[in-house]
């Protein structure tokens, strides 16, 4: 009864359905508005790549939902108690049994962030001659395991890269091509097969139940472990229990539980899943626990600490077990459906069905007039900080690399990230990432492409340097402001 009692939502009188903040904000931090002249310089200043505008000239920063997510008061209160010692902290204790009652894992090795527990498991697991077959990759991940010497098979479905699509659950794997790379390889050259919940570069996509358990039968059959990234387990929990029949009335607890309960191990990114920093490797197999152990003292720390600090552990326990919660796992994946269906629903290109990440804008389509190779992504994600100061992430041509004769890959996707950090931003907020982006859609033709003006060699995305081909963005300032005045 209790649980049937979370899943009911606010229903209004007027028979629209708004997304409803469950949590009253207490904390406020002051933000700034630039002019969209102030703007410009500010692009210009940043060589029109969005990671490298600084924070104070950006007004809502959807760049990530990584260490940007908004603590419980329980999380505040519990940092301020937290213990500190280099060894057997009573906060790590702690987050021992909060592990063991969100996670039911026994074995918990403690990381600075995710990407520090891909080291340690592709470290131990992989190698050359060896392949990790997955769902999708992550980037950090990716790099990884290859740098080890294995290679990355991603087995999506048809479903998966497709922008508009009403497939509930695009981060599944699909078993026939699953079976077909064991064995092309042969289970023995398989390290292991890595599920990512929340699917992050398909569009924060979820895997089903259903086909979690499918895959770890073939895992079993084969003798083949099964790694799952929890990193964004929060909302793929959510579309399990809203999306997938027979989940309705499971208490939160329970889902996670079965979902863990086909996995050998698992980790997390603890800037994403509890709303904190640091991260983790959890099992419950002693081997592999074992196996592994002995190089977090070496890369991160000692193993009651692992690079965290100990008040980041203390606010991770609290918000794993807020992870529970369906007011907290709710909120990021009803803000985003509300702004993804409004843009939607006025034709506007977005990624559906709407994810648990962010909302993701299709820059082929929206600026289709853009070739490729001048990078819609970037020019998007550019001209939206222009006529709004939101910052987004390209995740297109931009963040992939070139080929050995030194030509561009063009990505599978052209993509504008906006994330949505947890309980951050409020629906207002939204509406005006709507409007603007409405905005920009009608005026898509003023945009232009892009070209390098710094290209490092490697994660070129990061702290590369561009410029706009042509006088575009004085076209679209000028419009700006016979449309809008002197508002900001
Ligand atoms: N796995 C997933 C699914 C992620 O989204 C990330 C990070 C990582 C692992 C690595 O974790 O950053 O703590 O080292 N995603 C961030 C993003 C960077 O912006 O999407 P990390």
């Amino acid at each position: 009864m209790e649980n049937f009692e979370q899943l009911r939502t606010v229903k209004f009188y007027s028979g629209e359905t708004t997304p409803l903040e469950m949590h009253k904000v207490r904390v406020v931090q002051k933000l700034n508005l630039l002019p969209i002249e102030e703007r410009k310089e500010s692009i210009f200043g940043a060589g029109f790549n969005t990671f490298l505008l600084q924070n104070k000239d950006v007004f809502l920063d959807m760049l990530t939902d990584s260490g940007t997510n908004a603590m419980s008061d329980n999380q505040v209160a519990a940092m301020s108690v937290a213990d500190d010692s280099y060894a057997g902290s009573a906060s790590y204790t702690k987050l021992e049994k909060a592990i063991l009652d969100v996670f039911n894992q026994k074995y918990y090795l403690p990381v600075h962030q995710g990407r520090a527990a891909e080291h340690i498991i592709s470290k131990t697991f992989c190698k050359l001659g060896t392949v990790v077959p997955m769902n999708y990759h992550f980037t950090t991940t990716k790099a990884h395991i290859e740098m080890m010497g294995s290679a990355v098979e991603e087995i999506y479905t048809d479903e998966a890269l497709k922008i508009k699509s009403d497939f509930p659950f695009k981060g599944n794997m699909d078993i026939n091509k699953l079976n077909k790379v064991i064995e092309k390889w042969g289970a023995e050259n398989v390290a292991y097969i890595r599920f990512e919940a929340g699917t992050n570069l398909i569009g924060g996509q979820p895997f089903s139940m259903a086909n979690l358990r499918e895959v770890s039968a073939i895992a079993k059959a084969h003798n083949i472990m099964l790694l799952m990234d929890t990193s964004l387990i929060n909302e793929n929990l959510y579309f399990i229990k809203i999306r997938e029949e027979g989940y309705q009335n499971m208490p939160i607890k329970d889902i996670l539980h079965e979902m863990m309960s086909y996995t050998d191990f698992s980790y997390f990114s603890g800037r994403k899943v509890s709303c904190t920093r640091g991260g983790g490797i959890c099992t419950n197999n002693h081997d592999i626990y074992m196996k592994m152990r002995d190089w977090v003292p070496l890369y991160e720390g000692f193993l009651t600490y692992g690079g965290m600090s100990v008040r980041e552990i203390e606010a991770m326990a609290v918000g794993l077990n807020e992870t529970l919660d369906f007011n907290v796992i709710s909120h990021s994946p009803t803000f985003i459906k509300y702004l993804v269906d409004a843009l939607d629903s006025k034709g506007i290109p977005v990624i559906t069905p709407p994810g648990g990440l962010g909302c993701h804008l299709d820059a082929g389509q929206f600026l289709s007039h853009i070739p490729q190779a001048q990078y819609p992504a970037g020019a998007l994600a550019a001209a939206m900080y222009i006529c709004s100061g939101i910052r987004g992430m390209e995740r297109g041509t931009i963040s992939s690399v070139r080929d050995e004769n030194g030509d561009d890959v063009l990505a599978d996707v052209e993509l504008l990230r906006l994330a949505f950090p947890r309980r951050v931003f409020t629906l207002s907020q939204i509406k005006y990432a709507e409007d603007r982006i409405q905005w920009l859609y009608d005026n898509r033709e003023l945009v232009g492409g892009l070209e390098w003006t710094e290209e490092p060699p490697v994660l070129r995305f990061f702290v590369g340097k561009l410029k706009p081909i042509g006088d575009w963005v004085d076209k679209l300032v000028a419009k700006f402001r016979q449309d809008f005045g002197d508002s900001l």
